[in-house]
């Protein structure tokens, strides 16, 4: 008996330490956030794949490698592309020739570096395996996920679609196993959005330039990268709050230094640092986007009202250890 319709989940992420420096293989600290993005996945008789995203505002459908659109104009293409590929390869691995139907939204802030075009993409894979019961594993999920996502970012680390599909807290490095952290306690966060949207693959460019620019400058940088994310994971172990605070400072000048700050985030991050912030750092990619200041728990209000003065819109997130999961 094959499902008609299935709804699946994945969440986004914030990237506490070691962004940038982990596409130089060093490691990065990854959190999911309870923040997630939605695929419900219906099954056609035609072998068509037709993909509607309601945050984005565009649908259209793939007959073949042709692509007829509905909403959004030729370009929609480019944005329903990576849905379209993680759909077709889950058809391909379960060997059914019919087609789907998906319908996508996300309640994570869209290309601001909180992960949701990986969690669109994780949601899509995991909804559209359980409709076909093709009965794919994480490790699967998470491939298809990497490779689609790879469209959109060229050269991605895989950190994205890896939290979104196992949730948690990782320790991740390219190319190594990612291992789940142990977290004490609560990690009291807010985020500060810039509103302003940009591209993983141009904010990778600029750092691969500085790198190609002053190698020798830029190799002790990205390795003290991967040493902050080392000393994180202990005090991640034993909740040391006060620790993890100093630590996202020092990040924060390191991503400073590579090119990736901005002045909005640079605003919110000595905003919230006087708010009471224990530390403060841009999250994700950079270059606009957003930042998170971890903070007493009593101070998170106060803090997000300081980052909304100095122009942002702030929101408070917690962790979850929910990953990718079939909701119906
Ligand atoms: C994007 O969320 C994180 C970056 O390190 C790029 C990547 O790892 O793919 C900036």
């Amino acid at each position: 008996m094959y499902l008609l319709e299935v709804v699946a989940s994945a969440p986004g992420k914030v990237i506490l330490f070691g962004e940038h420096f982990v596409v130089y293989g060093e490691p990065a600290v990854v959190m999911a956030i309870d923040k997630r993005a939605y695929a419900l996945a219906e099954s056609r008789k035609d072998r068509r794949i037709y993909i509607n995203s309601k945050n984005l505002g565009i649908s259209g459908v793939f007959v073949g490698e042709s692509f007829e659109a509905k909403k959004g104009g030729r370009e929609a293409r480019v944005q329903l592309e990576p849905i379209r590929k993680a759909a077709q390869k889950v058809l391909n691995l379960a060997e059914r020739k019919i087609g789907v139907s998906i319908e996508v939204r996300s309640a994570i802030p869209i290309a601001v570096g909180l992960g949701s075009s990986a969690a669109v993409i994780t949601a899509t894979a995991t909804a559209v395996s359980k409709l076909l019961s093709a009965d794919l594993s994480k490790e699967d999920i998470f491939r298809i996920a990497y490779e689609a996502e790879r469209i959109v970012h060229g050269t991605p680390s895989g950190i994205d679609p890896a939290i979104s599909t196992y949730g948690g807290t990782l320790l991740f490095s390219q190319n190594k196993d990612f291992k789940p952290l142990e977290v004490k306690g609560d990690i009291p966060l807010v985020i500060g959005d810039t509103g302003i949207e940009r591209s993983t693959g141009e904010q990778v460019a600029i750092v691969r330039e500085r790198k190609k620019q002053y190698p020798s400058i830029f190799d002790p940088i990205v390795e003290a990268g991967g040493k902050i994310s080392l000393q994180a994971v202990k005090a991640l172990k034993t909740g040391n709050l006060q620790e993890l605070g100093e630590l996202m400072n020092i990040n924060q000048a390191l991503l400073y230094s590579v090119g990736v700050s901005n002045e909005s985030l640079e605003r919110f991050v000595y905003a919230a640092r006087k708010a009471g912030a224990l530390g403060a750092k841009l999250t994700g990619d950079g270059g606009g986007g957003c930042m998170i200041a971890l903070s007493p728990s009593e101070k998170l209000e106060q803090v997000a009202e300081a980052i909304e003065r100095a122009g942002g819109t702030a929101f408070i997130a917690r962790k979850t250890s929910e990953g990718a999961r079939v909701e119906s």
